[in-house]
């Protein structure tokens, strides 16, 4: 199976992924990073690792549907099976929903339908909730609405900060991103 991995950002769930198919918990191979921003941190990392990469600047395009055009060129000269969003700080279009449909799924910092959205550990913190979570979902033309695939809670403790909040959900991201992939694939999805 042939993954597309999205990022915007840090990349720490694209590091999970790596891991999790070089420690064959993951049987997939990671073909291609899109990345929508020429000075994120994972672009270092993938460099490192070899991962070949498309990195665009969205600014350089005339609209979404352009740019969306050029991933979706990019992906089939890819043979990309399936696209995996981590962190792609960016609702996805017509253009590449399309081509994907029910074959691209997403990781949002919480329990949906709760807290959709920019910013999901904050607006649970703030909201003084005492449970969040992970969820993993197929992508859909809404922010973060599409079928629930996964979820696992983490509870809001006590005295917990805002910092050690985002640390628990992403410990569980990094190990229900790599495991959810892997029993899509084993169930021919
Ligand atoms: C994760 O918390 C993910 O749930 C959200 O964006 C964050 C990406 O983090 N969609 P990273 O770039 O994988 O470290």
């Amino acid at each position: 199976t042939k993954l597309a991995v999205f990022a915007s950002g840090t990349g720490s769930n694209y590091d999970a992924i790596v891991e999790a198919i070089r420690t064959n918990q993951l049987d997939a191979e990671l073909t291609i990073l899109v990345c929508d921003n020429p000075n994120a941190k994972v672009i270092e990392k993938a460099k490192a690792n070899g991962t070949p990469m498309f990195v665009f600047d969205p600014k350089q395009y005339v609209d979404k549907a352009m740019f969306e055009t050029k991933i979706v060129e990019v992906l089939q000269e890819a043979s990309v099976d399936l696209v995996i969003l981590a962190g792609y700080m960016r609702l996805v279009g017509p253009t590449l929903l399309q081509h994907f449909e029910d074959r691209m799924i997403n990781i949002h910092p919480s329990l949906l339908p709760a807290f959709p959205g920019l910013d999901a550990i904050g607006q649970a913190f703030d909201a003084g909730v005492k449970v969040s979570g992970v969820t993993i979902h197929f992508v859909d033309q809404g922010m973060d609405t599409g079928k629930i695939i996964a979820q696992e809670a983490v509870k809001i403790e006590e005295n917990m900060t805002r910092e050690a909040l985002q640390q628990a959900i992403q410990k569980v991201e990094h190990h229900l991103y790599p495991q959810t992939i892997q029993q899509l694939i084993s169930r021919g999805e």
